[in-house]
């Protein structure tokens, strides 16, 4: 795991964008495992920004970490519609190239499957980005997840549940469960790269990165990753006692 860290998250922003548009010079119809919520936001925008100015992304292939169990893919908090809005649309990717968890589907456990298996189909993920809980859990693979485990229903953590309560108006409607990615499966990406920003991603920074590689901690998984880059702003990496290489 190569830690960067950089006190403007714009420089940090531009040094993902930089990677994901060698990716995709290099390889037009790449995997790339997309994460959701509000840290990678200016990743996407800063790719639509390049998009816009002529950097095809049109030929990528998506795939997601996760979605709500319940939730239908027009819901606005659903993760495909997120995945819509960010990445598919401005970048002019045909939906018919996004692997996404269906999260109203009939069968949960089937659909965490089914996922899985049109990940597999693709010959998996050239470049997962990824983002971090509070409590250390990546895509939803809360603490306790298995090192080896695959994509699956989970129940979310209360600290998960009041984290992603601020998207819905009222907490009741958050979902309990989703479908995510396992850690077993994100540590099969080629490539990975982990963004975090803001100091209530210290501490997890720190058990990720400094403690040992435990279930406790799951994002302290990618310390087994083989190609693992984790770029933080300076009150992220604020807790660290190792002080990061600069951007
Ligand atoms: C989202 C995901 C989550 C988030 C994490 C951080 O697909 O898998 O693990 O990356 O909860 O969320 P933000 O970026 O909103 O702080």
């Amino acid at each position: 795991m190569r830690i960067t860290s950089g006190s403007d998250s714009d420089q940090l922003i531009t040094f993902a964008a930089d990677e994901v548009e060698e990716l995709v010079r290099r390889q037009p119809n790449a995997v790339l495992g997309i994460a959701t919520g509000s840290t990678p936001e200016p990743l996407y925008a800063e790719l639509s920004r390049r998009s816009a100015r002529g950097l095809d992304l049109s030929g990528l292939r998506i795939t997601c970490l996760d979605e709500y169990v319940g939730l239908s893919a027009d819901h606005p908090q659903s993760y495909r519609h997120y995945i819509t809005e960010h990445v598919l649309d401005p970048w002019g990717i045909d939906p018919g190239n996004a692997v996404m968890p269906v999260g109203d589907a009939p069968d949960p456990d089937a659909a965490a499957r089914d996922f899985e298996s049109r990940i597999l189909a693709w010959g998996g993920i050239d470049l997962q980005i990824l983002g971090v809980g509070p409590n250390g859990h990546i895509a939803f693979n809360e603490p306790g997840s298995a090192f080896d485990s695959r994509t699956r229903v989970v129940s979310l953590t209360p600290s998960t549940l009041e984290a992603n309560s601020r998207f819905f108006e009222d907490e009741a409607d958050v979902p309990r469960r989703a479908i995510t990615q396992g850690v077993g499966t994100i540590l099969e990406s080629r490539r990975a790269i982990l963004l975090a920003f803001g100091e209530g991603k210290a501490d997890a920074v720190r058990a990720m990165a400094e403690g040992e590689a435990t279930e406790d901690v799951p994002a302290s998984a990618l310390q087994r990753h083989p190609n693992a880059a984790v770029l933080i702003d300076d009150k992220a990496a604020s807790r660290l006692r190792t002080a990061p290489a600069s951007v």
